[in-house]
């Protein structure tokens, strides 16, 4: 006969299970809260080389919470709520410092999109009402602030998706009622758009499920368009649409409102002839939910991960099982080459107040596990972050979270999920102390080194605490530019898998990789380095390619 207490800690696990607050006590991670209001909510969020983070959300929410510096204001006649605003609806956030600084963003930058160009500027595109067709440049630089050029785009871009490519340019990919893409900078054979019948194709009746797609550059120098439950491959200099993929096994959108996410897995083995790219796709809400949701029925997100080697010949979907269901989670490429999923809740869709039952326990994806093994639960944060919220992957390898917001103005009081203005920082179990002697530093190259393609780099560094018998790897990350829970341009490299390093002397270690050696596999601009031993990455350095 069973024991009482199993009985009852039966019960209890159930209960806790039932009730999707699947807290672990001792669990991996750790939270941290770094502000309790930077007085904007982090919609948009992008790290440039100087650790500094532009975040951004809306022109158009009246008042924010942050004022203009000097008693600047902005006089938008444009404006639809607030035509003089003398408050910040945008920021830089110092990482080091842990400050903020209000920036003057002059048009609206609502459910917009971004990639850094080569030199390290963010270009921001689209929005909404006035920013629909804008260009926003921001330079790094200190005391700098946003450069823009109101009519920049030639259609309107309002949830779109930017990505990088390898000769330097930007393409700018969909958006409502938008089945077309253009480029920018613009040429006198680019200034026009270019038809992507597929965006129309996979537009579900009323409700769009495929803004947002999910764009990745795959190896072979096309891009990889995952939009509601399909995937194409277009070569977007002839326009031509050159594979397309089985659609995902169960039919259900990923992409907003049916937000999803999806991250291209770490790239290995790159001197190869052939390379292999995969995709992983993970979570979003049934077909139906939107709708549902809006008639105060909240159905349970998905639990599903979608993962398809993209180069392979004949490409299938392998399905997976998250532990837990999740709809606007983030994907975010730590630096150690696993995956962390984090943000979202378990009931309801993207758009104003349709979420439910926040998911607070982030999960981490290991791809090189056996399938069955590769997810784990990590500790919670206290804090939803539902619609309108935000991650991005720091130099130090924290993963900084911020926004959420699913109602049209701030609200902080008599509702279930308030408007946040806090930032906080997620540390995987890498970061913790007990890995202190395993963790290497960086000694060689300096940050900010520029390195060419197909070069040879010694990278060299210490481990203080322990002799070199795990597998190290160097791999590189293209910081991206998160918002509605994709992670644009986000990439890793891994650069020398598994090698053992040479002693240079004591705790001194050195070892070569290979740069990549094309644009296709890293568009030039900046990434962050590190040195991988075990899974305990370094702090990260800058490094640029070109
Ligand atoms: C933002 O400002 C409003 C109005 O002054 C105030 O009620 C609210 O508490 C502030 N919120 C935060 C998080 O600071």
């Amino acid at each position: 006969m069973m024991s009482r207490t199993l009985i009852l800690s039966f019960l209890v696990w159930q209960l806790v299970y039932i009730s999707g607050s699947l807290t672990q006590a001792a669990g991996d991670g750790r939270w941290e809260l770094l502000k309790r209001s930077i007085g904007i909510s982090a919609m948009h969020m992008q790290l440039l080389k100087n650790d500094r983070v532009i975040i951004f959300d809306r022109t158009d929410f009246g008042r924010s919470n942050l004022s203009l510096p000097n008693g600047k204001c902005r006089n938008d006649p444009n404006e639809i709520v607030l035509k003089i605003d003398c408050t910040a609806h945008s920021a830089e956030y110092d990482v080091l410092a842990n400050s903020i600084r209000p920036l003057m963003v002059q048009t609206n930058v609502w459910c917009s999109s971004g990639a850094v160009s080569p030199d390290g500027r963010l270009i921001q595109t689209g929005g909404s009402n006035d920013g629909e067709r804008a260009v926003r440049i921001f330079s790094p630089c200190s005391g700098c602030d946003w450069v823009e050029q109101s009519l920049g785009l030639t259609a309107q871009r309002w949830y779109a998706t930017n990505h990088i490519l390898p000769d330097g340019r930007v393409i700018l990919i969909g958006g409502r009622q938008q089945f077309n893409y253009e480029f920018y900078p613009k040429s006198a054979s680019t200034n026009k758009l270019f038809d992507l019948p597929f965006l129309l194709q996979t537009t579900d009746l009323n409700i769009e499920n495929n803004l947002y797609p999910f764009v990745h550059l795959n190896v072979d120098g096309n891009l990889f368009i995952f939009a509601n439950n399909r995937a194409i491959l277009l070569d977007y200099k002839k326009n031509v649409v050159v594979r397309t993929y089985p659609q995902m096994p169960g039919g259900d959108p990923r992409n907003y409102p049916s937000t999803g996410s999806s991250v291209l897995l770490p790239l290995k083995n790159l001197q190869q002839s052939s390379i292999e790219a995969e995709v992983l796709v993970c979570g979003g809400a049934p077909k139906g939910s939107f709708v549902k949701a809006q008639n105060g029925n909240f159905v349970k997100a998905l639990s599903t991960c979608g993962r398809i080697k993209i180069t392979d010949a004949s490409p299938k979907w392998s399905m997976e099982t998250m532990p837990l269901a999740r709809v606007m989670g983030d994907m975010i490429l730590l630096p150690n080459g696993y995956v962390l999923i984090i943000n979202g809740a378990s009931r309801g869709t993207a758009a104003w107040e349709l979420g439910r039952n926040p998911v607070l326990n982030p999960v981490i994806y290991r791809p090189d596990y056996q399938s069955g093994n590769r997810f784990k639960v990590q500790n919670p944060s206290s804090i939803p972050r539902v619609y309108h919220s935000a991650a991005i992957l720091l130099r130090d390898g924290r993963i900084l979270v911020g926004g959420s917001n699913p109602h049209e103005f701030y609200v902080f009081t008599g509702v279930l999920y308030p408007t946040e203005l806090s930032l906080e920082a997620f540390s995987p179990s890498y970061l913790d102390s007990d890995f202190s002697h395993l963790r290497p530093k960086i000694i060689a190259p300096d940050s900010q080194a520029k390195l060419k393609y197909g070069q040879r780099l010694v990278v060299e560094f210490l481990v203080t605490g322990a002799v070199i018998e795990k597998r190290v790897m160097v791999t590189m990350v293209a910081p991206s530019f998160g918002t509605h829970s994709f992670s644009m341009n986000q990439r890793l490299l891994v650069l020398g898998g598994g090698k053992a390093p040479s002693s240079i002397s004591k705790s001194r270690y050195e070892v070569e990789v290979m740069m990549p050696n094309s644009g296709s596999l890293a568009p030039s601009g900046y990434y962050l380095l590190f040195v991988v031993h075990g899974d305990i990455p370094s702090e990260g350095i800058w490094i640029h390619i070109q």
